[in-house]
């Protein structure tokens, strides 16, 4: 009876917290999603609704008034000696040219798309076209423009380069809004914002209300959130056929967006670029003289990156078998010893341990040492690498030497201080290099860049839908982004571009990157379609620019109806709706959520933050045992990859206190930067959980339960479920198997990898990679009974479905005893049910 009532409890417990913690229609109206890997991002701020509508002919003056004002303004600005110096720049941009052209298209047609090369002034110059002319025309205090940016902080510094290109303040008529912060005021009447934002307004102005322009930028980056407006856009269109939808794309796949839009015309801004030489990894090796050492590791490397390729190839295989060929030939054609020999440093270059950072000090040493002047752009795949490097670069007598070098770095983090240096050029033959993530390759643009250092990686998040498994790793980019990165070098006069990649691994790229929605798992959207109220899902997302395929589809929503976020009938319950509102993926919400309503939230958020993070537990190549060990010390029985990491951080924490923070992370192989980057997600998801109403100030939730690991690993288990295997220990060796690939192995970075018993009967996992077998990453070991009573769909009607879909787990699993317990529970259950 002590389950059942237990379980009862628990789902009791569990209904009555959410309803009372989370103000339905406030959460929904207030709080907010934000950019995640691999998630739907809309972001916080609750849309003011617009102007009020004209309503009578006082306002219609008043508008008019305004209008004049506006006018007036804009002319004063524009004699002014400072305008006129500010137009005559304007003007030298190709887009000018088009300028009058692109305005009647606009106002004869719905839907224009408009491209034109990086740099040409699409993102500064055509929405203050539209702005200017409405304002020429005084209709400019009834206008309303919306332009959107993928990422934060291109909305911020373009909004701030366009209002001083106006000669005016941010807030006037030009304004930002991001999530979390925003600058507009009551006559703005330009607004660049994320697309996150804009959905977020849609939420409750699903007919945006008093808008008369829509810009869509960086279409051709296919992100999710980009290619989720574009559908509900294209509802919305016939509805407001006065509203304007402009789409502006780099130079690419201009018609695909054209006939999405019932065939839409197509502008073209012409650019010049001057050319640029590509150099490939053998010839780079060649010209700069760098030797590659210690050929004793390169089979083990090789025969890891083999597996690596092998696995994009099969991957690659299910999307196009073209482009898989092409990658299987390439490793056919390059004898692979010395394949793997040249493309080594290349590959590891995301590494912050691999010899790869040398490669590109090195290249670097050679352009300041032997090129002529001219910024460096050097292309990593992520913020974390780009300060590894930057620290290693630091490091160095030359590139170290800030009366040589101006080292800076370009990501969607940086402060926007350092952000403006990016655009200046330095004084006294210092020369700029610029560490930048894939932004620089279409949203920014750095002039007088004349070298490019291309690594041949982005991170992305990829999905294999047969399989199941999602993962955010670097993986090549596509032919179309090594030519966009090549052509950053070629602004002011004829560049250089350096791929640290050989010439046959390009050949192999394909053509152009897989749209977002075609390579995330789709569960996170699929919620946000469901907290939209836009009806079916599989109906909705047929009618995307490349609809998802079914199978995923049919993944997402079953993955979501296990986890409890949706009902049988693909509606959300209340855990979805919460779930809906934190921006990070289901499962890692769910245990935040749990965290809370158990008090035990203070590990539960380190947890999280960890598996949203990369790993801290380092695992240098040569001294792999020796970390190993260190790693084992946090665990101490634990049996758990995830409590280790709660200790490891908790005991960081401590060293900090007492300055001793860096020697704590040396002596126990931990990375700093990634406890740091735990540490300011930690804060962002206590701030979170607090707007939505899921903690309070008492901060009970935090620590109440904390020390009780018993719960946390529940909470774990709640959240990671179904990521679930069975453990069958033997004599000498355990058994590992899942229920869709049968046998699996640990990795042995894991606590659990080397251990010779675990004595639990169940490890929950995080991920699972597929390479020559499936192995396991991180793992927490459960007991049966935290299976039962956490593992999957407790918020769902009634516990039927739950112990219906938990028995068929024991019963695959053969666990007889459990298996017992939750057949007489069932059986209480149909009676009790009988009874009422
Ligand atoms: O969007 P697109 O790539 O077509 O060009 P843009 O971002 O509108 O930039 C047009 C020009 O303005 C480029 O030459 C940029 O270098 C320059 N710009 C700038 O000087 N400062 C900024 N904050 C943004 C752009
Ligand atoms: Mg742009």
């Amino acid at each position: 009876i002590l389950p059942f009532g237990l379980l009862g409890e628990v789902d009791a417990h569990f209904r009555a917290y959410l309803s009372q913690k989370s103000i339905n229609g406030r959460c929904l109206s207030e709080n907010s999603r934000s950019s995640s890997s691999g998630s739907i991002s809309t972001d916080e701020g609750l849309y003011e609704q617009q102007e009020p509508q004209v309503q009578s002919i006082a306002m219609q003056r008043i508008l008019q008034r305004r209008s004049l004002l506006l006018r007036e303004k804009q002319q004063d600005w524009q004699e002014s000696p400072e305008g006129q110096k500010m137009l005559e720049l304007r003007r030298s941009l190709p887009s000018y040219k088009e300028r009058d052209a692109l305005l009647k298209t606009i106002s004869q047609n719905q839907v224009v798309v408009v491209s034109g090369e990086t740099g040409c002034g699409k993102t500064t110059q055509l929405p203050q076209y539209i702005l200017e002319s409405e304002i020429e025309a005084v209709r400019g205090a009834a206008c309303s423009v919306i332009c959107t940016q993928p990422r934060r902080i291109s909305a911020m510094s373009v909004s701030e380069r366009v209002a001083a290109e106006r000669g005016e303040q941010l807030g006037e008529s030009v304004g930002y809004k991001v999530r979390l912060e925003g600058m507009r005021g009551r006559d703005t009447r330009l607004l660049f914002c994320t697309t996150g934002i804009l959905l977020r307004r849609l939420l409750v102005d699903r007919n945006l209300k008093g808008v008369t322009h829509v810009i869509v930028d960086e279409i051709h980056e296919r992100g999710m959130n980009e290619d989720f407006l574009l559908i509900v856009l294209k509802d919305l269109l016939p509805r407001r056929p006065d509203l304007r939808l402009i789409l502006m794309s780099a130079t690419l796949n201009a018609e695909l967006f054209s006939s999405y839009f019932g065939g839409a015309p197509m502008l073209h801004i012409p650019g010049f670029t001057y050319p640029v030489r590509a150099h490939f990894l053998e010839h780079i090796l060649e010209m700069t003289g760098y030797r590659l050492t210690s050929y004793n590791q390169i089979d083990d490397y090789g025969q890891e990156q083999k597996w690596k390729m092998q696995k994009q190839a099969q991957t690659l295989r299910k999307r196009k078998s073209q482009i898989a060929s092409a990658v299987e030939d390439a490793l056919e054609a390059a004898d692979f010893r010395e394949y793997s020999f040249r493309t080594r440093e290349s590959l590891s270059c995301w590494n912050p341990d691999a010899i790869g950072f040398n490669l590109i000090e090195h290249v670097l040493c050679h352009i300041v040492n032997k090129e002529r002047p001219g910024a460096v752009l050097v292309f990593m795949t992520g913020w974390d690498d780009i300060n590894s490097l930057k620290d290693q670069l630091q490091a160095h007598p030359l590139l170290g030497d800030p009366s040589k070098v101006l080292l800076l770095a370009c990501h969607g983090s940086m402060a926007s201080s350092e952000q403006r240096l990016i655009f200046d050029r330095p004084e006294g033959g210092v020369r700029k290099i610029v560490l930048a993530t894939n932004m620089a390759e279409t949203s920014i643009t750095i002039n007088d860049a004349v070298f490019v250092v291309d690594c041949g990686k982005a991170k992305e998040t990829s999905y294999d839908a047969l399989n199941n498994t999602p993962c955010l790793l670097p993986s090549w980019i596509s032919k179309a982004s090594a030519r966009q990165r090549r052509g950053r070098a070629g602004r002011v006069q004829p560049g250089e571009c350096y791929h640290l990649y050989p010439r046959c691994v390009y050949d192999a790229f394909a053509d152009y990157q897989l749209p977002e929605l075609l390579r995330t798992p789709l569960q996170s959207l699929c919620l946000q379609i469901k907290s939209l109220q836009l009806g079916s899902i599989s109906e909705f997302l047929s009618s995307a620019l490349q609809p998802p395929e079914p199978l995923s589809v049919k993944n997402a929503v079953e993955y979501l109806q296990i986890i409890g976020a949706l009902d049988e009938n693909e509606n959300l319950t209340v855990l979805g709706r919460n779930l809906s509102m934190l921006p990070v993926e289901p499962k890692l919400g769910k245990m935040l959520i749990l965290g809370s309503i158990f008090n035990c939230l203070d590990p539960v958020m380190t947890v999280v933050a960890g598996l949203s993070a990369r790993d801290p537990f380092m695992m240098p190549f040569d001294k792999k045992d020796l970390a190993e060990s260190a790693k084992a010390q946090f665990s101490a029985r634990s049996y758990s990859d995830h409590l280790a990491l709660v200790r490891a951080y908790d005991g960081w924490k401590d060293a900090e206190r007492h300055q001793a923070g860096y020697e704590y992370c040396w002596k126990n192989f931990l990375s700093a930067q990634t406890l740091k980057a735990i540490d300011s997600l930690r804060r962002q998801f206590f701030f979170l959980l607090k707007d939505t109403g899921l903690v309070d100030s008492s901060a009970e939730n935090c620590n109440k339960w904390s020390r009780d690991e018993h719960l946390v690993r529940a909470v774990i288990c709640a959240g990671l479920f179904p990521g679930i295997c069975s453990v069958v220990n033997k004599e000498k060796s355990i058994t590992l198997k899942t229920m869709e690939d049968g046998q699996v192995l640990l990795y042995s970075s894991s606590v659990n990898g080397g251990v010779p018993k675990i004595p639990y009967p169940w490890l929950v996992f995080n991920e699972k990679v597929k390479v020559n077998s499936v192995f396991l990453r991180d793992s927490t070991a459960v007991s049966d009974s935290v299976l039962l009573l956490f593992g999957g769909n407790i918020s769902r009607g009634g516990l039927d479905g739950h112990l219906k879909m938990l028995g068929g787990y024991l019963e695959f699993f053969m666990k007889p005893a459990v298996a017992n317990t939750y057949l007489s529970l069932k059986q209480e259950m149909d009676e009790l049910i009988q009874k009422k």
